[in-house]
């Protein structure tokens, strides 16, 4: 077992450190930095039904969820195209309307959960297209969509999804890119500097794994002891907030929620006190003056300050108690970089409390009964 975690205390925390590579093997051969290409043959293959769609329906659970709501965000705004994201088990019960001319994109790391694959079967009688966005090759859902593209995220082991969530991204965005290019609306100037940025993640990934690792154990152990958290972020990143509390849940069994910055406003403000941790996922782009008066509003009740924040961020880092450094990039492609600290603060904070990370207690990797 010791050499199948390559050397590693666990799954979790190889298949974090993977991330350079998974994020590599999820865009190979099909995004070319030098001729600002990208091709992706499983979207060629409904090409027409996909420029023909009333709109796109993301359906998904779990970390997978997350994914797709941040496709919601990039797919709106690059493709001017209307699409909904809906919980597996809600859209499969609540009688929705589907038909011919809308396309359904599956996000599942398994591609066997059970809600998802029933959800996508009755939109499939109803005559929709589904494209799978699919990690494991020949699973039901790969099997039974109409085309897709495989993640390359490679097995994942730990049952707290990482690697599989960071290809799930990079697979949407790369669709996201080339139908926009097809639909004509975004400019050959964005579509270039987002496939450079694009091809530049796995070293920034890399930057933030060898840089942050040792402040971030340092934050875990200062925190560990906390028994609710608050995540906060807006626009890209508020999926990223979701996704750090759902991974803090997972291995702390620390109650956290995932939260957009001002919607905290109603409700979740009232928990604010000097014990609360609230981690602000606050990197430079354009809600930045926005979230930074979420962090005053936060500091005024004395809440305890940590932030995500990027290189070189003077006022964010003098802001908070504690900050987590990712490179600045597009804001498009910022949240393959802020969930790589929350990833590894959730991790460290799961050993300092003891649990079985790669096994937390209760969870399945893949919920394959309702
Ligand atoms: C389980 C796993 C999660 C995963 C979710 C959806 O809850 O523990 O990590 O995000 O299922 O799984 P899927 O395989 O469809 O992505």
């Amino acid at each position: 077992a010791a050499i199948e975690k390559g050397g590693f205390e666990h799954f979790m925390l190889k298949e974090i450190f993977e991330q350079p590579q998974t994020i590599f093997d999820s865009f190979r051969g099909r995004l070319d930095a030098e001729q600002h290409r990208i091709t992706l043959s499983g979207l060629d293959a409904i090409q027409d039904r996909l420029l023909a769609a009333r709109r796109i329906i993301i359906v998904a659970c779990g970390t997978s969820w997350h994914a797709g709501l941040l496709a919601e965000y990039l797919i709106e705004e690059l493709c001017r195209i209307n699409v909904e994201v809906e919980y597996a088990s809600e859209f499969r019960y609540r009688n929705p309307i589907v038909g011919p001319e809308d396309v359904i994109i599956a996000v599942s790391q398994s591609g066997e959960t059970a809600d998802t694959l029933v959800a996508l079967e009755n939109a499939k009688q109803q005559g929709a297209t589904i494209f799978g966005v699919v990690n494991v090759v020949g699973s039901s859902i790969a099997r039974m969509a109409d085309a897709g593209a495989y993640t390359h995220a490679g097995p994942e082991i730990g049952v707290a999804s990482t690697k599989a969530f960071t290809a799930q991204v990079i697979v949407l965005q790369l669709f996201a890119l080339k139908l926009a290019l097809l639909k004509g609306t975004i400019s050959n100037d964005r579509f270039s500097k987002l496939v450079e940025g694009l091809h530049a993640v796995p070293s920034q990934v890399e930057w933030i794994l060898t840089n942050e690792l040792e402040n971030i154990k340092a934050i875990a152990a200062k925190y560990k002891d906390a028994s609710d958290f608050l995540y906060l972020g807006r626009g890209y990143n508020f999926p990223i907030a979701l996704e750090g509390a759902l991974k803090l849940k997972e291995i702390s069994y620390i109650h956290a929620e995932g939260y957009p910055a001002a919607e905290m406003k109603h409700g979740p403000i009232a928990l604010v006190d000097e014990t609360l941790p609230v981690v602000f996922v606050a990197t430079k782009d354009p809600y930045y003056d926005k979230i930074i008066s979420n962090m005053q509003e936060i500091k005024a009740r004395k809440g305890r300050l940590i932030a995500v924040v990027s290189e070189g961020d003077e006022v964010g880092a003098t802001l908070a108690e504690d900050v987590m450094v990712v490179p600045e990039v597009d804001e498009i492609i910022a949240p393959l970089l802020s969930v790589i600290p929350l990833q590894l603060l959730s991790y460290y904070i799961g050993i300092e409390r003891g649990v079985d990370v790669d096994k937390p207690r209760n969870l399945a990797k893949s919920v394959t009964v309702e």
